[in-house]
């Protein structure tokens, strides 16, 4: 069975089945934003719960948080991102769009050159002695590289005064670390412990085409361990584990991953790695798991004035933690998700159906209701009222039985249930496998216990 996936594909099929569509469409788009249509919310919803539970839920040492978006401007002081001059951009002279360098050579490399230890001189060199033209128009014409601050900016009053700028957050993690104090107070949590959440992140980000992948608006899973020196490198080992193991659990193939150790670290970091995956575009990082040693903590009580140590009360050690930080980005693992379940099957009629094989547990709906004629609507909705209140259903009752598989094998549904006139004498149902195309026959009481078992994650 053969994959033959472009990107190109996949935002067609998500465009045209619900997944995914381009932001303000009808306005002619907006670069670089994306709305999750009725399919897309459900999938992406499925991979925050997953996330959440593996690491929130089932880790009683780290709590969870929803921080605000907007915060005191004095945090993005304190992070560093105020004053960082921010990415290297270039604008093409010809068609006037503007270009992040780094990611122009690693698209142009296919991931195997990774940018990020690079000076703007050699990235410059580098673009010009491979003759790296603009992807969108085809011409080599760049203007020098030239740094932009990502960050959004509004104003907290109507007058717009430069004082008045407040920032939209870039990264979810401040609000973990501005809450380190909260937390461990009103959860009586002892150090070593964690605080994560799931949260919009917002970034000027100019980069063209690659769908999910860099985008101005996009949600973030983080955790921040905060431990002591001593255990840090353990708990910065095992995080890349569990980050990996968590990426495969959710159907993300052994051979399509890859760890990258970063050569050039922060001044302040004492390791970081990244999990790349291979996307459509080539190695691209999909998570990033850092050691940060005190730098957080340590700028954060510098610039509030509040004493962000901890004391150990088995020990009496009053130290700063360290910080291991995990972070992911929602949508761009939906992006790889997607790419992961994406084929193209040939089937022993000479036919070729597209089927999204994702993990049952993270489906967007877990089983489709379909009467096999108008007439047995009644029934089907019944099945379809009982079923739904246990599980994401879609009801579909339009057009040939095979045409209505299709829609469902499209969009990823494990089980389709089908109604015929059997099962007004005796209550049972068809029930079809999404990746075997194998049906069975049960009773529809049968039905919640043999779903559930199979999207238990
Ligand atoms: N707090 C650390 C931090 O934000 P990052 O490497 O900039 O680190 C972490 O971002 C993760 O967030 C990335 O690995 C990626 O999955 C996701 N991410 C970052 N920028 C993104 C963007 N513009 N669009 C989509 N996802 C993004």
């Amino acid at each position: 069975m053969e994959k033959k996936l472009t990107m190109d594909k996949l935002v067609n099929l998500c465009k045209n089945r619900g997944f995914v569509f381009q932001g303000s469409e009808i306005y002619g788009g907006f670069a670089n934003t994306w709305d999750f249509g009725p399919v897309g919310v459900e999938l992406k919803n499925n991979i925050k719960r997953a996330w959440w539970k593996k690491f929130v839920q089932e880790d009683p040492s780290t709590y969870g948080v929803d921080a605000a978006i907007l915060m005191n401007p004095k945090v993005w002081e304190a992070s560093g991102h105020v004053q960082s001059f921010g990415d290297p951009k270039m604008d093409c002279k010809n068609c006037k769009t503007r270009h992040r360098a780094d990611t122009i050579i690693e698209n142009f490399s296919k991931g195997a050159i990774s940018a990020e230890g690079m000076s703007d001189e050699e990235m410059e060199k580098y673009i010009e002695e491979h003759d790296i033209k603009c992807p969108n128009c085809g011409k080599r014409d760049w203007t020098p590289i030239r740094k932009f601050n990502p960050m959004f900016t509004t104003s907290r009053n109507m007058v717009g005064d430069e004082k008045d700028v407040v920032y939209l957050r870039p990264e979810t993690c401040q609000g973990e670390y501005v809450n380190f104090l909260n937390v461990q107070r009103t959860m009586r949590a002892k150090v070593p412990f964690a605080i994560a959440q799931i949260g919009k992140s917002f970034r000027n980000e100019i980069t063209p085409g690659n769908f999910l992948f860099r985008t101005v608006e996009f949600e973030q899973m983080e955790l921040q361990m905060f431990c002591h020196e001593k255990d840090s490198m353990n708990f910065y080992n095992s995080y890349k584990e569990r980050a990996l193991k968590f990426v495969e659990s959710l159907g993300l193939s052994e051979e399509n991953l890859r760890f990258h150790d970063h050569d050039k670290l922060a001044h302040y970091a004492k390791a970081a790695c990244d999990i790349q995956y291979n996307f459509p575009i080539g190695w691209q990082e999909l998570n990033g798991v850092h050691h940060r040693g005190t730098w957080d903590l340590s700028r954060h009580g510098e610039y509030s004035g509040k004493n962000m140590d901890y004391l150990d009360p088995f020990t009496n050690e009053r130290y700063t933690p360290n910080v291991i930080e995990y972070s992911i980005g929602a949508d761009r693992l939906m992006l790889a998700i997607m790419c992961e379940a994406y084929e193209e099957e040939e089937l022993e009629n000479g036919e070729t159906r597209i089927v999204m094989h994702f993990l049952p547990a993270i489906a967007p709906y877990k089983v489709a209701v379909l009467p096999l004629q108008k007439n047995l609507g009644e029934k089907a909705r019944e099945v379809y009222g009982a079923l739904s209140k246990e599980f994401m259903c879609d009801y579909d009752e339009a057009g040939s039985i095979g045409k209505r598989y299709r829609r469902q094998d499209e969009i990823g549904t494990p089980f389709c249930v089908t109604i015929d006139f059997d099962t007004l004498e005796d209550n049972s149902v068809t029930v079809r496998d999404r990746d075997t195309m194998k049906q069975i026959r049960l009773k529809i009481e049968e039905l919640p216990a043999y779903i559930q078992k199979a999207i238990k994650f």
